[in-house]
C-alpha cells in the first residue's frame, strides 16, 4: 500500500470508546463516540507542488498569511466517519469573527445543520459546538463555515468528510482531491473574497489553481492498480470540467451517494462538469508500467489546466476493474411521481437590491439575486419566511427554472433528491444534493420530505449565495 501524501493527514475518527462505569463485576459497558475536535484559525501557508509547509521555500514561493484552516500551515484535515456509527464533531471557534460549521450533503437531524440562525446562534470567539450525528450514507461529503461563509471558505476552510462503508471494496489505494481555487496578489497575499461585479455575473475567479492546497501536485499510485479517486469542487466559484486523459476507469458515486444511472466517462467531447459543493467518486485502474504519469484536468477548451498527476511507483500488480465489489445502493426512499405534488421555484434577479443583514455572519451591502423574488442576503433576515412547506413522509417535484444568464449549483441541505428531467438534457437519476442549473435551464428534481426541520436551499457560488440566492424549505 502506497503512502500518499493525502492520507498523511486523515484522520480515522468514528471509532467507539468503552466506557466502564463502576467497578468489578458489576461494571457496566456503555458504548460512546469520542468526540473529535477541531479549532478553526488563521494560519500561513507557502503554495506549491509538493503542498505547504511552514516555511517559506524558493520552490514554494512565498506565505500567504490569514488563511483559515483547523490546521496550523495546512489544508483543513480530511475527516473519516463510519456510516451508520455516531459521530461528535467538536468544533471551537478560534477566530476573531464569528462563525458556524455545516456538514455538506450528510442527512442530519436539522439542529447540526450549522445554519446560522436557522439552526442555531453564530459561535463567536472561543466558544465551542458539538455537533453530534450518525451518517446514514456512505460516500464522499465535505465541510465548511455557514456564517461569514464566503470569506472563511475562500480563505481555506473547505474540508473533506468521507463516510466509509464497512464493506471493503477491493481497492488497492485510495486519492482524495479537494479541489480549491485562491485569489492572490502579486506578493502572495489574499485579494477579497469576492468583486461585485463577479457577485453580480458568474462570480470571482480565483487565478491560483489547487488540489489539496497545492499546485499541481504530483500522487504515487501503486502500478497497475486499483485506486478510489475521490473528487470535491469546494471553491466558492469554479466549476470545473474535469478530463483525466489515458486513464481507465467508471464513475461509482456521485454528490455521496453510489450511481444508479451510468454516468459517462469523461472525454473532451463530455467532460465531467463538477459545480461547486459537487463530488464525484472514481474506479480506476492505474497504467501496468511503473513510471506512468495520468494527470487530472481542468478542460476549458484551449486551455487545459493540470490539477493533480498520478503517478505509478512499484512493481506491477495485475489488476481488472471488474475486481471490485459494487457499492450497497443508497437506502434512500423513491418518491412517489405520479402522487407526488409540484411546486415551481425561480431563480433570478431581486426586484429590489436590499443588502441589509441584521446578524453576525456578514453581509456585503449588495443584492442581485433571488429565489422566487424573495432574496435572503445575510444568514439572519429576522422573520424571513420559507420558500415552501413540505408535509413530513410526502413526495414532491420541485420545478427549478433558471431566468438568470448564469450557471447555478443549486443545493438543498437534509435531504437528497433526483433529477427526473430537463428541459435541455438528459441528466442520469442519481441521488444528490447540488445540482448544476444551467443558464436558462428548468430542470424537475423529486424527493420524499423524510428528514423534518428547515433546510437552507441556495446557490453554491457563494457571492451568489450571498448576495441573495438562497432560501430555506421547511418540512413539518
Ligand atoms: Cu455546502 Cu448551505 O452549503
Ligand atoms: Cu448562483
Amino acid at each position: 500500500m502506497i503512502d500518499a501524501p493525502f492520507s498523511r493527514r486523515t484522520f480515522l475518527l468514528g471509532a467507539t470508546a468503552c466506557l466502564t462505569a463502576g467497578a468489578g463485576a458489576l461494571s457496566v459497558r456503555a458504548e460512546a463516540p469520542a468526540p473529535l475536535a477541531f479549532r478553526s484559525r488563521r494560519t500561513a501557508y507557502a503554495f506549491g507542488a509538493d503542498g505547504g509547509s511552514g516555511e517559506s521555500t524558493e520552490a514554494d514561493g512565498a506565505m500567504t498569511e490569514g488563511l483559515v484552516s483547523f490546521l496550523d500551515n495546512a489544508p483543513p484535515p480530511i475527516i473519516r466517519l463510519r456510516q451508520n456509527t455516531p459521530a461528535l464533531l467538536q468544533i471551537t471557534n478560534g477566530l476573531e469573527e464569528y462563525t458556524t460549521i455545516h456538514w455538506h450533503g450528510i442527512r442530519l437531524p436539522n439542529a447540526m445543520d450549522g445554519v446560522p440562525y436557522l439552526t442555531q446562534l453564530p459561535m463567536a470567539q472561543d466558544e465551542t459546538f458539538t455537533y453530534a450525528f450518525t451518517p446514514p450514507d456512505a460516500g464522499t461529503f465535505w465541510y465548511h463555515p455557514h456564517c461569514m461563509t464566503l470569506d472563511q471558505m475562500a480563505f481555506g476552510l473547505t474540508g473533506l468528510l468521507i463516510v466509509d462503508e464497512p464493506e471493503d471494496l477491493g481497492f488497492d489505494d485510495e486519492v482524495a482531491l479537494n479541489l480549491k481555487d485562491f485569489r492572490l496578489d502579486a506578493e502572495g497575499q489574499l485579494l477579497p473574497a469576492f468583486t461585485p461585479k463577479g457577485a453580480a455575473r458568474a462570480g470571482t475567479l480565483g487565478a491560483l489553481r489547487t488540489a489539496n492546497w497545492a499546485v499541481a501536485p504530483t500522487v504515487p499510485v501503486p502500478t497497475g492498480g486499483l485506486v478510489r479517486l475521490r473528487i470535491a469542487a469546494t471553491d466558492t466559484t469554479r466549476i470545473y470540467r474535469l478530463i483525466l486523459p489515458g486513464l481507465e476507469g467508471r464513475v461509482i458515486a456521485w454528490d455521496g451517494h453510489p450511481v444508479r444511472e451510468a454516468v459517462a466517462w469523461p472525454s473532451e467531447e463530455a467532460p465531467l462538469v463538477l459545480g461547486p459543493g459537487q463530488r464525484v467518486d472514481l474506479a480506476v485502474r492505474l497504467p501496468a508500467s511503473e513510471g506512468v504519469e495520468v494527470t487530472v484536468t481542468d478542460f476549458g477548451g484551449a486551455r487545459r489546466t493540470p490539477l493533480a498527476t498520478l503517478r505509478t511507483v512499484g512493481s506491477p500488480t495485475k489488476r481488472d476493474l471488474r475486481d471490485l465489489a459494487r457499492l450497497t445502493p443508497a437506502n434512500l426512499a423513491e418518491p412517489d411521481l405520479a402522487g407526488a405534488q409540484t411546486m415551481e421555484f425561480v431563480f433570478g434577479w431581486t426586484p429590489d437590491g436590499n443588502g441589509q443583514n441584521n446578524g453576525f455572519c456578514g453581509a456585503y451591502g449588495y443584492t442581485f439575486w433571488s429565489i422566487n423574488r424573495t432574496p435572503w442576503a445575510g444568514d439572519a433576515e429576522a422573520a424571513i419566511a420559507p420558500l415552501a412547506e413540505l408535509k413530513l413522509g410526502k413526495s414532491y417535484i420541485l420545478r427549478l427554472r433558471n431566468e438568470s444568464p448564469n450557471a447555478h449549483p443549486i443545493h438543498l441541505h437534509g435531504l437528497a433528491f433526483l433529477p427526473i428531467a430537463s428541459n435541455q438534457r438528459t441528466l442520469p437519476k442519481n441521488w444528490t444534493d447540488t445540482l448544476m442549473l444551467l443558464k436558462g435551464e428548468t430542470v424537475e428534481i423529486a424527493l420524499v420530505a423524510d428528514n423534518p426541520g428547515d433546510w437552507a436551499f441556495h446557490c453554491h457560488i457563494i457571492e451568489h449565495q450571498k448576495t441573495g440566492l438562497a432560501g430555506f424549505i421547511r418540512v413539518t
